[in-house]
């Protein structure tokens, strides 16, 4: 194992009815704070009336700020950062997927900070000697793990970059995760977000070291959990147990907790990124499009971890299989699950329409150095086209 430390600062609250329970002593002691949302469903969905009412119960000032897009942009940082500053706002709660509870971090940093944001934290990993607005979270979506980690995936629209770093500073002070309030996520952003989840475990798992370590194992059994909880969701949608069981895969694959001492690859998701910076297109489901492609082209630097993953993962037996079988198997059992839960197979599907767009997306792309093997733009360039 390699030397790591760990920190992960967000207290988790986790249950139904957690907000109504505890939101109110969370808030003791700050006057004014932002209620950051995204562009509707918690109006829908009834959430924003049950934490609005809890808020004025309590006499808070509340500054709105609303209408945070999918795949939030610098831009809208930028809107927030303004508001906050013109109504000094000394808490954050953000009550939304990936992209709100990203925003509400990025706000937090940004406005406490005097000089350009962008490229002091965003254009490169900064160092944060000065205290973010406090933050806390709300998630409605199961997937990108926002809720327990430091993490703020922000696109700036002029440079055509999608990027974040993860600041143990920016963690969310407390994390409220009612799994009833991931009932009305449409079907096919649940399994988008799940599947988020899944690619997070594999791109930490597959990467040095490999011996026997607990971080692995840990994963194995995440992996096999958010699997079966996939299919089970799928089947039955209010299934609580299922989406409970989302929500906390959700968190573990990102609080930490499984890439401490390992390198950690995320080529997919530098690759993925850039699809979003140029497409706006879902994270999972680039997740789902890339990971096959990206796994047949490295699998041979990893041959007995993908074999592993094969039998410890997707129960498939080693007998009569040469070890290169076993692991094309795994990554085949890992294709065809993405087609059973209905998830795309193309970047097509993902609404890029120019094939030749891609080469300059490839070159856009920065690369892992934790991956089994390092990428090259031609390479990636090779892997969006047999995506295409
Ligand atoms: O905007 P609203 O109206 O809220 O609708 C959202 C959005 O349209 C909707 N939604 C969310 N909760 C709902 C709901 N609809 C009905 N009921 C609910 N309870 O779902 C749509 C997608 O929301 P979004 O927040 O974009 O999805 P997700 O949670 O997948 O977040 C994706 C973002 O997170 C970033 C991604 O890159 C992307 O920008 N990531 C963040 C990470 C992190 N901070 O650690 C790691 C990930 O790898 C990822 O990069
Ligand atoms: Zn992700």
């Amino acid at each position: 194992m390699n030397n790591f430390i760990y920190e992960n600062k967000t207290k988790v609250y986790f249950g139904r009815g957690c907000v109504r329970e505890f939101l109110t002593c969370l808030l003791k002691g700050y006057d004014t704070v932002m209620m950051a949302y995204g562009q509707g469903s918690v109006k829908r969905n009834g959430i924003y009336d049950e934490v609005l009412a809890i808020l004025m119960k309590e006499g808070k000032n509340i500054v709105e700020f609303s209408d945070i897009m999918p795949n939030p942009t610098y831009d809208k940082v930028l809107e927030g950062k303004r508001l906050a500053r013109e109504h000094r706002v000394q808490f954050i709660l953000g009550i939304g997927g990936g992209s709100v509870m990203d925003c509400a971090k990025a706000v937090s940093l940004a406005a406490a900070f005097d000089g350009d944001a962008w490229e002091n934290f965003w254009a490169r990993r900064g160092i944060i000697d000065f205290k973010p607005i406090p933050v806390g979270v709300i998630p409605t979506t199961a997937g990108t793990g926002s809720e327990c980690n430091g993490a703020a995936v922000i696109t700036n629209k002029k440079r055509k970059v999608k990027t974040g770093y993860d600041y143990p500073k920016c963690n969310p002070g407390f994390a409220l995760m009612d799994p009833a309030y991931t009932f009305s996520v449409p079907g096919k952003q649940m399994v988008s977000g799940a599947f988020d989840s899944l690619s997070h475990m594999m791109e930490t798992y597959f990467s040095a070291p490999d011996e026997q370590n607990v971080s692995d194992e840990i994963s194995e059994a995440l992996m096999r959990s958010v699997i079966r909880n996939i299919r089970q969701a799928v089947k039955e949608p209010r299934d609580y147990t299922a989406r409970s069981n989302l929500f906390w895969d959700s968190a573990l694959s990102e609080n930490r907790l499984i890439k401490l001492g390992k390198m950690c690859d995320f080529s997919c998701h530098l690759m993925e990124h850039q699809l979003g910076a140029y497409t706006d297109c879902s994270h999972g489901c680039g997740m789902a499009v890339l990971h096959p492609v990206y796994y047949r082209h490295i699998y041979r630097d990893g041959l007995t971890k993908f074999g592993r993953f094969a039998t410890s993962v997707w129960g498939i037996r080693p007998e009569g299989k040469s070890r290169e079988e076993l692991a094309e198997a795994g990554i085949s059992a890992l294709a065809e699950f993405i087609r059973e839960i209905g998830l795309p197979t193309s970047l097509r599907e993902l609404g890029i329409k120019n094939e030749k767009q891609l080469k300059e997306i490839a070159d856009s792309c920065s690369f892992s150095p934790g991956g089994y093997r390092k990428m090259t733009p031609e390479e990636i360039l090779e892997i969006f086209k047999e995506c295409f």
